[in-house]
């Protein structure tokens, strides 16, 4: 079967950048393996100048569907499939419904070693530390659950920040373990020194803490926080980091060894742009001991990361369709992506700090931030407020937005903006903030 091309047009054809598209890299699920999609670029631009070039963005989000009928500012909950990748999956699905059983016992085992080993590369790491999950929320629970290290009078740390479901499963290790769970407040709007800072003054407050949750990006406001220099003083203080990578991984670029941490989870269908249903647990070799095989795991080689997970049966073709989309995104690259994102980010965000009705919640310098940011009516901190807020912005101003309430601060809108969003539709979100007066 003929496997479509796939072009990123660009004016200039970008020298060296060339990926190997979809399921090309597949292996034996590959349908065919010649096709080969190029972007274009602007003539070798650092990626800060090319984030504000229009005409290339242009031409990635042509690699996309777009949304109709509605400006979508909320692409922190998951990302859509670039065409190639959405192409690659469709192959993916028919082969698995045309093959059944056939492939999946037999070829498919490969293809998702191939797709482990393609994560692990994008992320640094050996093949060995990574495991490839339903989503984030399986790899950090089960880091939570089979923790080892606690005794009754011990405490754990978590932050208001923090993705909510994990924030309980903290919070459950109270009942579970006779553990004390401290829920840190942490500051709306911030820098690297600040955020810091509220660690070591908690680490300071409970030098019984043994465990902590720490997220990478948050998903309130897409906050990022110092990771490496809070685990380096989580070490000195014997306190173990599990890592929520969920959110960060693509809407910046890092590599786990930037981070420092032993144990992370991850998601590849929020900016890897994957297919729904593909995450990924990090843990670093040598540092097993602490996390229990999953309960009843029969392997007796206890030393191996896929022992800390049992998936069972999953969707198969988002698996194949790993290598595609990590193709895409290194297409376009990731600090590109980053840069981008911070851009947009940064043509509201700027306008709306000047405006004296408006709370803006995010990173206060550019270590802090992300594409992700939030805001609120000065003032307003209620839920009804902010869905108030949210409906307005919607059935007002045609822009699509999520309401966030896990803050201490209080409710807020999430902004989240992704590679195809054009900067004309952030104006339409800054004439309309200033329409909210
Ligand atoms: C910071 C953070 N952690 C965890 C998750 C959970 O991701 P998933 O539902 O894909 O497991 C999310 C999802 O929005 C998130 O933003």
């Amino acid at each position: 079967m003929d496997h479509p091309e796939f072009l990123l047009s660009r004016r200039q054809l970008l020298s060296g950048v060339a990926a190997t598209a979809a399921i090309s890299s597949m292996g034996t699920s590959a349908q065919s393996a010649k096709s080969a999609f190029t972007l274009g670029n602007s003539g070798n631009q650092s990626a800060d100048k090319l984030a504000s070039d229009e005409g290339f963005w242009r031409d990635v989000a042509s690699n996309y569907n777009s949304t109709q009928g509605i400006i979508n500012l909320e692409h922190g909950y998951w990302g859509k499939m670039a065409k190639p990748v959405l192409e690659a999956y469709d192959l993916a699905n028919k082969k698995v419904n045309t093959q059944n059983s056939y492939y999946a016992r037999k070829n498919f085992p490969e293809d998702m070693r191939q797709a482990t080993h393609k994560v692990a590369q994008a992320l640094g790491v050996q093949d060995g530390e990574i495991v490839l999950t339903r989503n984030a929320t399986e790899a950090i629970h089960n880091l939570i659950r089979q923790y080892q290290g606690l005794k009754p009078g011990d405490a754990v740390l978590l932050a208001d920040s923090d993705y909510p479901s994990f924030k309980s499963t903290m919070h459950w290790l109270q009942q579970d373990q006779g553990v004390a769970s401290i829920e840190l407040l942490t500051p709306s709007f911030a820098d690297q020194t600040q955020l810091l800072q509220c660690y070591l003054d908690a680490f300071e407050q409970h030098p019984n803490i043994k465990l902590l949750l720490l997220t990478h990006v948050s998903n309130q406001h897409g906050l990022v926080f110092p990771v490496k220099a809070i685990v380096t003083e989580a070490n000195k203080r014997g306190i173990d980091v599990i890592c929520d990578c969920a959110q960060s991984w693509g809407l910046i670029d890092y590599k786990i060894p930037e981070l420092a941490v032993n144990w992370a989870g991850f998601n590849l269908h929020k900016w890897i742009g994957s297919p729904v249903g593909v995450g990924a647990l990090y843990m670093k070799k040598a540092t097993l001991e602490k996390i229990a095989p999953y309960p009843g795991e029969s392997d007796s080689d206890n030393s191996r990361a896929y022992t800390r997970v049992h998936t069972a049966t999953a969707n198969f073709a988002a698996f194949m369709t790993v290598p595609a989309a990590l193709d895409f995104h290194h297409a376009i690259g990731g600090d590109n992506k980053e840069a981008r994102l911070k851009y947009l980010r940064n043509l509201w965000f700027s306008e709306a700090q000047n405006l004296p009705h408006i709370e803006v919640l995010g990173g206060k310098d550019k270590m802090s931030s992300t594409g992700m940011s939030s805001f609120r009516m000065a003032g307003k901190t209620s839920i009804e407020e902010a869905k108030k807020l949210q409906q307005t912005l919607e059935n007002d101003f045609g822009i699509f937005t999520v309401v966030r309430k896990g803050l201490h601060s209080g409710a807020c809108i999430r902004i989240t903006p992704q590679v195809f969003t054009a900067a004309d539709d952030i104006q339409k979100l800054v004439d309309s903030l200033k329409k909210l007066a």
